[in-house]
């Protein structure tokens, strides 16, 4: 028997399903809402509205709890990789022997960009930043590879997802070359996925590059952590954009667009800015008042999230895999790694976080981690998307198989000029 809810409206009764999911929330099924009472549902930033069915990850907010495909987000970090986790988030089962070889296989064949796509970087400002970049070259995908464009064609749609698991960090590294004026370098199919884009960005023809296990480790991690997240801001515009049938490289960059805000995937180079300016334990005070200070629009970066009201357990990864960074470099009593911990000691006590209840999230780590192992800040959100893109190509792929998929049209609540008549300007004063 189908629970239901029922909503009054002018004293009239209406009757809407209730679905059950295998774990988390129910939802009211509203979708019959309009047709039958003639009025909409308003719920700005979405907070309690799903826009979907997904089976690809499941959040605890109140636990803080993370699942792909059903296995603990922090067991994977420590014992799988993120190409097989890029394999899981597509196909929904972890691949046997066979599968993982044709898999890594098939995408280390796909490495490489097409050469001409060199001419786009070089229309870039040497300074710009690389997600201005990337979000340009990501959907220019779409005109060198037309021959997998057509998201009706199953076997299009799988050839695309392996060209940008593969390609995307090839066109990150080159983003970052470009900045810094150094040559491209390619991929070496010797290497496993995340030593590839190590070698990738930091490497230089005139030396043969020596991988650091420890940092190619670390990064993997942090791949595996960012990889998806439900229907975050960045997956949720990626499903918009596809739902009007757009090529599947189109859609992706649109998730580059939105990852970029500093709200979103933009705070883990937010935070580390912050813990800079900190720069000291005996300064936190300060900041822990302006982020409480409603007059004030200084927020903790790093810290709080719409989902998890409890730590958010990718961050406990990430300050394992930070403290493990900054000791192989001998830094374990890293200045900003103490401004960091001392920060999250004082707000976890402090009324106003609790109350709030608001956490460190996985970019208060990140920054720290990125930073120590050579990167610039301005490449922390193109990792960040090139972790992610496995979410969104299998959020992709799943809105395509639902066969409620329609495209996203929401409607909204007018509050302008009733109608009224046009005055030609040679008769206003
Ligand atoms: C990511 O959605 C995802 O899953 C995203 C992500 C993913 O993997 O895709 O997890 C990645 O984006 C992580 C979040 C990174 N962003 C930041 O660290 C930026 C700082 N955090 C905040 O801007 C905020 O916490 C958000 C954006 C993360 C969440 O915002 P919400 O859910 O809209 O919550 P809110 O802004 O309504 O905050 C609730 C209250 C407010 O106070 P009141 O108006 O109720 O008095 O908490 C306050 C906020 O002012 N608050 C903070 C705060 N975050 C929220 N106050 C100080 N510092 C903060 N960081």
């Amino acid at each position: 028997m189908t629970k239901k809810s029922t909503i009054e409206i002018n004293g009239k009764k209406f009757d809407f399903p209730i679905l059950e999911g295998t774990t988390g929330p129910d939802v009211i099924d509203i979708s019959k809402l309009y047709a039958s009472t003639g009025n909409f549902t308003i719920d700005p930033g979405f907070t309690s509205t799903a826009s979907c069915q997904s089976s690809i990850t499941y959040i605890d907010g109140d636990k803080g709890e993370c699942y792909y495909r059903g296995y603990p987000m922090d067991e994977l970090a420590e014992k799988s990789s993120y190409l097989e986790i890029a394999y899981l988030l597509w196909n929904g089962s972890l691949p046997t022997k066979a599968e993982w070889t044709e898999y890594a296989d098939a995408i280390k064949n796909h490495t490489m960009v097409h050469e001409q796509m060199k001419n786009f970087f070089n229309g870039f400002r040497r300074g710009s930043h690389p997600m201005a970049i990337l979000t340009s070259v990501v959907a220019a995908l779409s005109a060198f590879y037309p021959d997998s464009i057509d998201v009706n064609d199953l076997e299009q749609r799988q050839i695309s997802a392996r060209r940008m698991i593969a390609k995307v960090p090839t066109l990150a590294a080159m983003a970052y070359k470009y900045s810094i004026g150094q040559p491209f370098i390619y991929p070496d199919n010797s290497l496993d996925y995340s030593e590839n884009f190590m070698q990738m960005t930091f490497g230089v023809p005139a030396e043969k590059y020596k991988v650091n296990k420890v940092f190619s480790k670390a990064l993997d991690k942090i791949f595996i952590l960012h990889a998806d997240h439900e229907q975050n801001a960045s997956t949720s515009t990626v499903r918009l954009a596809a739902s009007s049938g757009v090529n599947p490289f189109a859609s992706i960059s649109t998730g580059f667009t939105s990852l970029w805000g500093p709200l979103h995937g933009g705070a883990n180079e937010a935070a580390l800015n912050m813990l800079k300016e900190i720069g000291d334990v005996k300064k936190i005070p300060e900041y822990i008042k302006k982020a409480k200070d409603k007059s004030d629009p200084f927020k903790l970066m790093g810290f709080g999230h719409r989902v998890y009201k409890n730590y958010d357990p990718r961050a406990k990864v990430m300050q394992k895999t930070c403290h493990e960074v900054l000791e192989d470099l001998g830094r374990k009593d890293d200045k900003i790694m103490q401004v960091a911990l001392e920060l999250e000691k004082i707000a976890l006590q402090d009324e106003y976080f609790i109350e709030k209840k608001l956490y460190p999230n996985i970019d208060f780590y990140s920054g720290i981690t990125l930073n120590a192992m050579g990167f610039p800040s301005t490449m922390f959100t193109p990792l960040f998307a090139v972790a992610r893109t496995a979410g969104w190509i299998a959020h992709w792929k799943e809105m395509y198989l639902d066969p409620q998929n329609k495209i996203g049209r929401p409607r909204q609540l007018y509050i302008g000029e009733k109608p009224r008549k046009f005055i030609e300007l040679k008769n206003r004063n």
